[in-house]
C-alpha cells in the first residue's frame, strides 16, 4: 500500500538517470539504553547479490537456523552484511525453505502474506519453531489480514513493546567525546520527502508545512518535489541544512524513524512531527531536537527558527548531547532497507530460547 517507496521508518532519497534512486525512510532511531548489536558502518554503494548466498552455505548445526519466508518487497541483501554491519552472527539465516523442518525461527513479512494465509509456511510446524510477525509499518498503513491470531510466536516492530523492537539508536560514547565541529551550513531549514501519498497518512504533516513554509524557507528534496538526491548526497546535503523536518508520515507512539536518526547522524537539528515529545524522549535527550507541539503554531515555529539562525550559542545548544552520545549513519538505501530489522531477528532467536504465543496480534499492533 504504502508504495515502494514509502516506507514506515522513512526517509526517502532519491537517485536519477543512471543513478539510483535514493531513499531514506524507515526503522527509528535512538535510544537511551545501549543496546545489543553496535552497527557499523554502512557501505553504502554496495550492489546487492543476485542470489542469496546463503542457500549455498553448508549449514552450521551449532546455531539456530532462521528461515527467512519472504524477501520483503523483493530486496535481497547478502546474509553476511549482519556481521559487516551489526557484528551479528548469532544464527544461520537462510530463505531456503526446504531447511523449514529444522528452522528454529521463521521470519514472516506480514506485507507478503496473501490474504487467504496461502503462502503461509505449511503444517504442521515443528514443536521448537518460532514464528515471527515481522511488520514496520505504522497502524496507518498496516493491512489487517484475517486469521494471523494465534499463529505468531515473536514480533519485530519499530515498537519498543514488540519481543524485537528495530530502531536506529544513539549509542554512548567511549571515554572523550567529539570535538563538534558545526558542518558549514548554507540553507536553513530541509526537507526530503518521497512519499506525498495522503493514503498513507500524510496529510497532518503535508499540512504542517503548508502553514509553516508561508513563514519561512524550506529546501525541498525528493521524489514528491521531483529533485531527486543521491544516496551519496543524502548525509552532506542534511549537514548543510541547519535544521531538518523530521515529519513522520503517521502519528503513532513510538513511530519515531530514521528520520530523526538522519539529521542527528548529518550534525543538524531535527525538527519533529510525530507523537509526542515525551515520547521522543525515550530515544533521544530531549535537548537534541525541536518538537513541533512546543510551539502553538506553525507560525511561531518558523519565528523561532528565525530566532535561533541568528543565535549561534543557543543554536549549538542542540548539540550538547553529543558530548556523551553518537548518532550512527543508518543504511540509506532502498536495497538495504530491510537489513537491520532481520538481522535483529537473527540476533534475537540466537539468544532466546523461551516459549511464547502471541494470542491477538491487532489488538496489541493496531490500538
Ligand atoms: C543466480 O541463480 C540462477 C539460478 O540458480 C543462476 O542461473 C544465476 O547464474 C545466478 N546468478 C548469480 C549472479 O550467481
Ligand atoms: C508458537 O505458537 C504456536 C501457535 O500459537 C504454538 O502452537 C507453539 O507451541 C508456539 N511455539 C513456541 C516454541 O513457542
Amino acid at each position: 500500500m504504502v508504495s515502494g517507496v514509502v516506507r514506515v521508518v522513512s526517509f526517502s532519497i532519491l537517485g536519477l538517470g543512471g543513478f539510483l534512486t535514493l531513499f531514506v525512510m524507515y526503522y527509528q532511531s535512538a535510544p537511551s539504553q545501549i543496546c545489543p548489536p553496535q552497527p557499523a558502518l554502512p557501505r553504502h554503494y554496495s550492489k546487492p547479490p543476485e542470489n542469496s548466498s546463503l542457500s549455498k552455505k553448508q549449514p552450521e548445526p551449532d546455531k539456530p537456523i532462521m528461515l527467512l519466508w519472504f524477501w520483503p518487497e523483493n530486496r535481497r541483501f547478502d546474509f553476511s552484511d549482519c556481521t559487516t554491519f551489526f557484528n551479528i552472527d548469532g544464527c544461520q539465516l537462510t530463505d531456503d525453505r526446504s531447511l523449514y523442518n529444522k528452522a528454529d525461527g521463521v521470519l514472516i513479512f506480514h506485507k507478503s502474506i496473501n490474504h487467504d494465509l496461502s503462502n503461509l509456511p505449511p503444517s504442521p510446524r515443528p514443536p521448537f519453531q518460532k514464528w515471527i510477525w515481522y511488520h514496520v509499518e505504522s497502524p496507518t498503513n498496516t493491512i489487517r489480514i484475517p486469521g494471523l491470531e494465534n499463529l505468531f510466536n515473536l514480533t519485530l516492530s519499530y515498537r519498543e513493546d514488540a519481543d524485537i523492537p528495530v530502531r536506529w539508536r544513539l549509542t554512548a560514547r567511549k571515554g572523550q567525546g567529539e570535538d563538534f565541529v558545526l558542518p558549514k551550513k548554507d540553507k536553513l531549514v530541509c526537507w526530503i520527502v518521497s512519499n506525498n501519498n495522503p493514503a498513507t497518512g500524510t496529510a497532518v504533516r503535508d499540512n504542517y508545512y503548508r502553514e509553516l513554509v508561508k513563514h519561512i524557507k524550506v529546501d525541498l528534496f525528493g521524489k514528491a518535489f521531483a529533485r531527486f538526491l543521491r544516496y551519496e548526497d543524502y548525509y552532506s546535503t542534511l549537514s548543510s541544512c541547519k535544521f531538518y523536518l523530521s515529519f513522520e508520515n503517521s502519528v503513532h507512539r513510538d513511530y519515531i524513524t530514521e528520520k530523526l536518526n538522519g539529521p542527528l547522524a548529518a550534525g543538524t537539528v531535527p525538527v519533529v512531527l510525530g507523537p509526542p515529545r515525551q515520547n521522543y524522549e525515550d530515544f533521544v535527550p530531549g535537548d537534541s531536537f525541536i518538537h513541533v507541539n512546543d510551539f502553538p503554531n506553525a507560525k511561531a515555529l518558523a519565528e523561532f527558527l528565525l530566532k535561533l539562525d541568528k543565535d549561534e550559542e543557543a543554536y549549538l545548544r542542540y548539540f550538547q548531547w553529543r558530548r556523551n552520545l553518537f548518532a550512527q549513519q543508518h543504511l540509506i538505501q532502498l536495497s538495504q532497507e530491510f537489513i537491520q530489522s532481520i538481522c535483529y531477528a537473527c540476533d534475537h532467536i540466537g539468544k532466546h530460547k523461551e516459549y511464547r504465543v502471541v494470542h491477538d496480534l491487532y489488538k496489541w499492533y493496531l490500538v
